[in-house]
């Protein structure tokens, strides 16, 4: 069949929306017709050189949709089933997924790459091969996708507000929930306030955190962290060093982390310093893996017994953390509608980078109409 879909055929270059030809689902796989994708930072990365990507790519890796048809074995799924994307497949049988560590499973190697499990590919363009990114490309009307990447919820849920839950909820929520391991009372300094950092907010907040201090040099950004759990907030890591250090009596915060858009050695180390004795810096925002982007006083590490912890889908089970999220939801607890800034057409999505870039969205979001 055909399929709609925005394609980034190298970097620099603007998101092209074209058609392209998508073979019916092989054994274990699902097609999925989208309802609504986020634009993430992580696909502007792809865009702007700082992820590695095998061009040309079909972009997108937040996404909620229906399934529309099931391949050969699939007994899990049936057409009708309305699902979350999970940005990374999770097999359930690797070493990973077998210990509690499903977001790092084996199966999550290929996803800038973008083929299927398998290793071939379902998009395709006058015989040339696409990967879908995070073996999603949710920028899609349609897609075939693994079924270890879908998570089934209930069907009156607005797949156009939870589509959040595929990437930005549960990273942002599950760095300050289980990489942060936010503890009640504790002070937690969130640098940059986007899609990712405000539910990092959310999820300090939840887990009983007494100070939430939200750093973004954008009013916009501090405003809606204000609304959405943040106690305090700080235009400027200096503004936010002093504000600590005036909650904490000089102590430090507990844990900081770092959801900028592009990571650089500057905010880790203004994490760093802003942590108390034995705290922990975690960073889940990303940055060309090419560089160097964490260089730190060692010796102050050892003395103060400070952390750096990476957080990958914040650090959580997706099969897990994604139905507790929209229980959450549901229960009014996790605000999503809120997050969701603007909405546009497939073919809007230039804008809709751009207005990310300008600071403009917490979240912007493609709602497919059908
Ligand atoms: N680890 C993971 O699993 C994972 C998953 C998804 C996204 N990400 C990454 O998380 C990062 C954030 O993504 P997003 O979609 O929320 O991006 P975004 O562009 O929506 O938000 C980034 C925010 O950071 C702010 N910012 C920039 N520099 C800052 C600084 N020095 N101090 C304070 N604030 C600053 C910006 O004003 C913006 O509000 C990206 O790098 C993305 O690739 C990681
Ligand atoms: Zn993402
Ligand atoms: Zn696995």
């Amino acid at each position: 069949m055909k399929t709609k879909a925005a394609v980034l055929r190298g970097t620099g270059q603007d998101w092209e929306v074209t058609e392209l030809d998508l073979d019916p689902p092989k054994a274990g796989e699902l097609l999925i017709r989208y309802v609504a994708a986020g634009l993430c930072h992580s696909d502007e990365h792809l865009r702007h050189g700082d992820l590695p990507a095998q061009f040309p790519v079909v972009g997108g890796h937040e996404g909620a949709g229906i399934v529309e048809e099931v391949g050969p074995g699939v007994t899990e799924y049936a057409p009708g089933d309305h699902v979350i994307c999970s940005f990374l497949p999770v097999c359930g049988h690797c070493r990973w997924c077998s210990t509690g560590k499903s977001n790092l499973c084996d199966l999550g190697a290929t996803i800038l790459v973008g083929c299927l499990p398998d290793g071939t590919y379902r998009f395709h363009e006058g015989g040339q091969d696409l990967g879908g990114m995070c073996m999603l490309g949710t920028f899609s009307e349609r897609a075939v996708i693994s079924q270890y990447s879908a998570i089934k919820v209930d069907p009156d849920l607005p797949l156009d507000k939870v589509v959040l839950i595929g990437c930005g909820v549960p990273t942002g929520f599950g760095s300050a929930v289980h990489a942060a391991d936010t503890q009640p009372g504790d002070t937690i300094a969130i640098y940059g306030i986007g899609g990712i950092g405000i539910n990092a907010v959310q999820g300090a907040a939840l887990a009983g955190a007494r100070n939430v201090v939200a750093i973004d040099p954008l009013a916009n950004k501090r405003e809606m962290a204000e609304k959405l759990g943040a106690t305090h907030s700080a235009g400027t890591a200096e503004e936010a060093q002093q504000l600590i250090t005036e909650l904490t009596r000089g102590v430090g915060a507990d844990k900081a982390i770092v959801t900028v858009g592009i990571v650089d050695s500057e905010v880790v180390t203004n994490a760093f310093h802003a942590i108390r004795k034995g705290g922990t810096v975690v960073v889940t925002g990303l940055a060309d893996p090419t560089k160097n982007t964490i260089e730190l006083p060692g010796a102050l590490l050892t003395l103060f017994e400070k952390r750096i912890q990476g957080s990958l889908f914040g650090s959580g089970d997706p099969f897990h953390d994604i139905p507790r999220m929209v229980e959450l939801y549901q229960s009014g607890d996790l605000k999503l509608d809120e997050l969701i800034t603007t909405t546009y057409s497939l073919d809007q999505i230039n804008q809709g980078y751009q207005d990310l870039l300008d600071g403009k969205n917490i979240r912007g979001v493609i709602r497919y109409t059908d």
